[in-house]
């Protein structure tokens, strides 16, 4: 597109912002959101821009989250504990989050049925449990291998529910929660914030999203009751949780 059409383009955005978007669920408003501010670390990182061409083929987040969880799980893998994700897919988030933990000498823990989502409830109105079930154990291992990816360890299975004994006596510093659904949202978390360390992260996808209203209404709740945490809502469809304490 010539430059002078782009410009054109780009001096009509913000009239867009404000407005008004259709959800679904009572209490849960969504708008255009166009952010003044413009500055692009992820321009200039060149490992993360290495990063970012091995995995976008292999993700449903954009370069905006991919670079949150890349500076996120850097930061909180000073810290003790390993790291986990629930949400695998194709491995592209996964992919990322064990490189960071292995510059850190820890350990992913991939967590995915390989066979969809589950758990849709009448919340969750665009899901009904079998999405993204386009990939495979053996795409993902795959993918690992062609990474030369050591660190990581998979759970196949519904998380909590089938596999996370083998995880209760572990600790985490950070977790990517990406299931697209209310109730897993819900049980994922109880299970991980147990386990994370005090300083530790939370980040969930899909929070705002108007096709995971579930999720949002998920984080949501969870402002009522966290004392131990404090929620960032951050506009590029994350919800960040910090682990502040120890619930007394
Ligand atoms: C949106 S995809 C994850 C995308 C991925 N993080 C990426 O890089 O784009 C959501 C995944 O969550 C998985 N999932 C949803 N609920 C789950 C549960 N309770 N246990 C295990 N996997 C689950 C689905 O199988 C699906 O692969």
């Amino acid at each position: 597109m010539p430059l002078d059409a782009l410009r054109q383009l780009y001096a009509t955005l913000p009239r867009l912002r404000g407005m008004g978007l259709l959800g679904q669920t009572p209490g849960i408003e969504h708008e255009v959101i166009l952010p003044f501010a413009s500055y692009a670390p992820w321009r200039s990182d060149a490992a993360f821009k290495s990063m970012w061409t091995t995995i976008k083929d292999y993700t449903l987040v954009d370069n905006y989250r991919a670079y949150e969880l890349w500076d996120l799980a850097g930061q909180a893998c000073r810290l003790s504990g390993d790291v986990i994700e629930v949400g695998v897919w194709r491995g592209g988030t996964a992919i990322l989050l064990a490189s960071r933990a292995a510059a850190a000498g820890k350990r992913l823990y991939a967590c995915d049925t390989f066979e969809g989502v589950v758990k849709a409830d009448a919340v969750d109105p665009h899901y009904s449990g079998g999405e993204h079930a386009d990939t495979s154990l053996g795409f993902f291992v795959a993918f690992l291998r062609k990474q030369q990816i050591k660190n990581c360890t998979i759970a196949q299975g519904v998380f909590p529910d089938e596999t996370g004994w083998h995880l209760v006596g572990n600790r985490f510093c950070f977790a990517h929660i990406d299931v697209d659904v209310y109730r897993t949202a819900k049980e994922c978390f109880a299970f991980i914030w147990d386990r994370l360390v005090v300083g530790g992260i939370v980040v969930f996808d899909d929070y705002g999203f108007s096709t995971c209203e579930g999720v949002t209404l998920a984080v949501n709740e969870l402002r009522d009751g966290l004392a131990d945490g404090v929620i960032l809502h951050n506009l590029n469809g994350h919800a960040v949780i910090i682990k502040i304490g120890v619930a007394g």
